[in-house]
């Protein structure tokens, strides 16, 4: 079982500059796939390659995964694609603030960290703060995908997603989830989880208009 990164401690609290759209895609007119915590990034060079209407952003605190990643995704010369290294709770926010309105296509948050202890709930990715930076730059009817093999988590996820203005609450977090994987790619966690008969709980929300 790996050590996971905790994305409090002092060195990962600079804010790294992440290039602009410009310099990431060959064509930076179209709309961003972001995945947080794509760690290998298998999942969205497989998504990226089907589908050459986005373009794909992969980020991960574990830098040599990232670098791994990226090397791959160059042999595989996917222009729609990049990877890059970063704490996301940190350095995310002032590039999403320099999109254009609408840029954000969809967000993907799948099998994130679970920080089981109550006080390292802290720690979880999916935050206020970030989930508000992103969903302004979400187009209305963009979609915001989440899953995990660990309720608690994943109740974690849904209430941060419940409080927030540009998505419309759920009655109740049953109502909410959702049977099948809508992209059709299964990402690393999730084939684990499928081949040892964990449950997977997954969400689709959908941006409203609020503010557009
Ligand atoms: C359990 S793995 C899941 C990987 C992949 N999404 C999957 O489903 O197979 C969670 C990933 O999130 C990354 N991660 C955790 N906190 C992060 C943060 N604050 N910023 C960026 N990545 C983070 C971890 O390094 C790890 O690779």
């Amino acid at each position: 079982m790996r050590q996971h990164v905790n994305p409090l401690s002092t060195f990962f609290q600079e804010v790294r500059e992440l290039p602009k759209p410009d310099d990431l895609f060959e064509n930076s007119d179209l709309p961003i796939c972001i995945d947080i915590g794509c760690a290998k990034g298998k999942f969205l060079m497989d998504y990226a390659f089907l589908d050459s209407k986005n373009n794909y952003l992969g980020l991960d605190i574990r830098q040599k995964m990232i670098d791994r990643a990226e090397n791959e995704r160059v042999e595989r010369c996917l222009n729609n694609l990049r990877f890059l290294f970063c704490n996301v709770n940190v350095s995310l926010p002032p590039w999403i603030k320099s999109l254009k309105n609408g840029q954000l296509g969809k967000v993907l948050i799948q099998f994130p960290d679970p920080w089981f202890k109550k006080r390292h709930n802290k720690r979880r990715v999916l935050q206020a703060p970030i989930l508000d930076v992103l969903a302004s730059k979400m187009n209305s009817g963009a979609e915001f995908f989440i899953q995990s093999d660990v309720l608690d988590v994943m109740n974690s996820m849904i209430d941060v997603l419940d409080l927030n203005k540009y998505f419309d609450p759920s009655s109740s977090k049953k109502q909410k989830l959702i049977k099948s994987n809508p992209y059709n790619i299964s990402t690393e966690r999730e084939l684990y989880a499928l081949q040892n008969g964990l449950h997977i709980y997954k969400a689709l929300y959908i941006r409203n208009s609020f503010g557009l």
